[in-house]
């Protein structure tokens, strides 16, 4: 849409919505935590449901119930209909019931919400201002072990959202020629691990990650049994001198680059080529902003860069393909293979030059 094309009476309604957003999305929360959204929904056979039945259903005061419900009325979450009962709009089927918009309103609210009020100082300062919110460290990854449970929970959930359902997908890339042993850096809690050892008997996984979340992947891939094939190396990427092991027939990375500034991301992929073999093949899993076909998901991801910089590290987004392409390209990497994976996620396969 061209600044010329909306009118000034639209205009001022959309810059009125981004003023009171926080109060849209707060009391989106409540709704749901509340169970509103629910209940209007399992009304919906039966015409609706009014103010007075809200509030006897759910023990909550009418004016309770009123100062939410116009509200989302008139973000279009709900509506009254002629009976004066309120219905769920397809807005608000979506913000009740679609995974991806529970998973991103969850991450919002638990982790990042107190955090944003800093962004304007992390822009300036180039450092995570919001992260002072959660807890006392340089970035959140040194505190992913230690977030409190609701925070943690909404965190991974939001983390494993993005890759636990192109797993699949990817494990049929990564096992292509047989690998039989593989690095899996940015491990995380060691879902890859896992998925890797169910998928194929005889590899073995080196999984590369911060100390904290090391100890709970090695915790969870015992769990699993695999404590035989899967092991575990320490190491702080920001640290001076990080170095890898050498012999994988396979580095995989999975959503872990956009954690980094554009330096840091070369520094990496720097020590990575200098482990690999001329065969060796570095897997980079990422979802691009110059790559997603719908709206919603650049936008998410866009939101996502201002998580890095308020509460991750301040330095690091989700990038454009093509700006990977180049950091790849000057670390000493030809891009032999560019895959799109599932709807949103692109792999590079890279090898030396
Ligand atoms: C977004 S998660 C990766 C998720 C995982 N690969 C997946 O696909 O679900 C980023 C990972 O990078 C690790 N990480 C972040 N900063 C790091 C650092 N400075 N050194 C080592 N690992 C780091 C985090 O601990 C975390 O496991």
């Amino acid at each position: 849409m061209s600044i010329q094309k909306i009118k000034a009476i639209d205009a001022i309604q959309e810059a009125q919505k981004i003023a009171f957003a926080p109060f849209v999305f707060q009391a989106t929360i409540s709704l749901r935590k509340l169970g509103v959204l629910d209940l209007i929904f399992n009304r919906r056979k039966k015409g609706g449901i009014s103010i007075e039945d809200i509030s006897k259903e759910l023990s909550i005061s009418v004016y309770g119930i009123g100062v939410l419900l116009e509200i989302a009325e008139s973000s279009n979450i709900v509506i009254k209909n002629d009976d004066n009962k309120y219905e769920i709009t397809t807005i608000g089927y979506f913000l009740t019931y679609n995974k991806t918009v529970d998973v991103n309103i969850n991450f919002t609210n638990d982790v990042c919400y107190k955090g944003l009020y800093h962004l304007n100082d992390s822009i300036k300062e180039g450092k995570p201002e919001g992260l002072k919110e959660l807890g006392n460290w340089d970035t959140i990854y040194e505190g992913l072990s230690q977030l409190t449970p609701e925070v943690q929970k909404s965190w991974f959930e939001f983390d494993h959202h993005y890759s636990d359902d192109i797993f699949q997908d990817a494990l049929e890339i990564v096992f292509r020629k047989n690998p039989g042993l593989i690095f899996d850096i940015g491990a995380n809690t060691g879902k890859f691990a896992i998925s890797g050892c169910k998928y194929n008997e005889t590899v073995s996984i080196k999984m590369i990650d911060l100390p904290g979340q090391l100890k709970k992947a090695l915790v969870n891939v015992k769990d699993k049994g695999f404590e035989n094939r899967v092991s575990g190396h320490e190491i702080d990427w920001l640290s001076e001198n990080p170095k890898i092991p050498t012999g994988a027939d396979v580095i995989w990375m999975c959503q872990f680059l956009d954690c980094f500034s554009k330096d840091e991301i070369l520094k990496i992929l720097k020590v990575c080529v200098g482990s690999m073999e001329e065969n060796t093949e570095l897997l980079i899993m990422e979802t691009y902003t110059d790559r997603q076909k719908f709206d919603n998901a650049k936008f998410i991801l866009e939101a996502t860069s201002l998580y890095f910089t308020v509460l991750a590290n301040g330095n690091s987004k989700m990038y454009k393909a093509t700006e990977l392409m180049e950091l790849v390209d000057q670390a000493g990497l030809t891009i032999k293979e560019d895959l799109a994976v599932g709807e949103y996620h692109t792999i590079f396969v890279c090898k030396k030059k």
